[in-house]
């Protein structure tokens, strides 16, 4: 991973990690998908694309412009974080019509595999003065028909308080607010942490220029990251809003759903929020059926 420790929070910074990450976990290459399948969808693309241009009767300086972008998105690193804001909503909506469980939604690009395990009862990797209201959240993996899985395990990552995560942005230790925690013998879980704010993707680069071009907005709402798997059963990658957040309305990534959002009441030892939330897994059963 590149040592970013020392480098600002910058849009290089955080893509060329982002780059990094996605490189360890490719799940395939261009060789290795269907020929027939690289034809169809690369086709349709450049004609919607043929289409586009002569609707909107596109110039020169506007072909040049788009050229000059892509150019630089590459040289920043971003793609990683481009694709998974304005893309992987769509895949992943496709990629979750035959799930019966709880919702996904979006991996984005900072995830890292690995993190510290934790017990059922645990509370995630902080800095001793970790800035934010403390969070508890607790809650039961079980199966679509309701039984617990003992032992399911539930990956958790987040940003702080400023909105950076740890291993993309410089002087977080390594595996702040991230962890795989154990759930017990009953299913159940209860992670301690703090809430996350909102998040803006990097306005400094390429991603940022076009934000800025379009005038759109670069904010995702707060949100916890999790993937939820147990043996037998279908991982689940999602992600957890907070009622009332800003851009929990309009989050750039599209990623929110209603069922994904989290409602917490007051902790009852008196110490920040607390919350419930029960994942649904669907059995591998299907699937090794399809
Ligand atoms: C991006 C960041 C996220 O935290 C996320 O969940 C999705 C996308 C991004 O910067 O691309
Ligand atoms: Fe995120």
């Amino acid at each position: 991973m590149t040592d970013i420790a020392t480098e600002q929070a910058t849009a290089a910074a955080s893509g060329a990690a982002a780059t990094e990450q996605f490189r360890t976990k490719q799940r395939a290459d261009a060789t290795d998908v269907d020929t027939r399948r690289v034809d169809t969808l690369v086709s349709e693309l450049l004609v919607a694309t043929h289409e586009i241009v002569r609707r909107h009767k596109v110039t020169y300086a506007e072909y040049d412009a788009l050229k000059a972008w892509l150019i630089r998105i590459g040289e920043d690193g971003e793609w990683p974080l481009f694709l998974d804001v304005w893309v992987e909503h769509v895949v992943e909506e496709v990629a979750g019509e035959s799930r019966e469980g709880s919702k996904g939604t979006i991996e984005g690009p900072y995830y890292a595999p690995g993190a510290p395990a934790l017990d059922a009862e645990a509370t995630l990797p902080m800095r001793t003065d970790e800035k934010g209201t403390p969070l508890l959240f607790q809650g039961r993996v079980t199966g679509v028909d309701g039984t617990p899985l003992p032992g399911a395990t539930v990956d958790i990552w987040q940003a702080d308080d400023d909105g950076y995560y740890s291993q993309f942005a410089p002087g977080l230790p390594e595996w702040n607010l991230r962890g795989t925690v154990t759930a017990d013998d009953e299913g159940r879980f209860r992670i301690r942490t703090i809430e996350p704010a909102p998040y803006q993707i990097p306005t400094d680069g390429s991603c940022g220029r076009l934000i800025a071009a379009a005038g759109w907005h670069a904010w995702r709402p707060a949100h916890l990251h999790l993937k939820v798997s147990a043996p037998g059963h279908r991982l689940v990658t999602t992600q957890l809003y907070f009622e009332g957040g800003s851009h929990v309305a309009d989050d750039i990534a599209s990623a929110v759903k209603p069922e994904l959002i989290l409602a917490p009441g007051p902790a009852a030892d008196g110490r920040g929020h607390e919350v419930t939330y029960d994942f649904v897994l669907d059995s591998t059963d299907k699937l090794d059926r399809a």
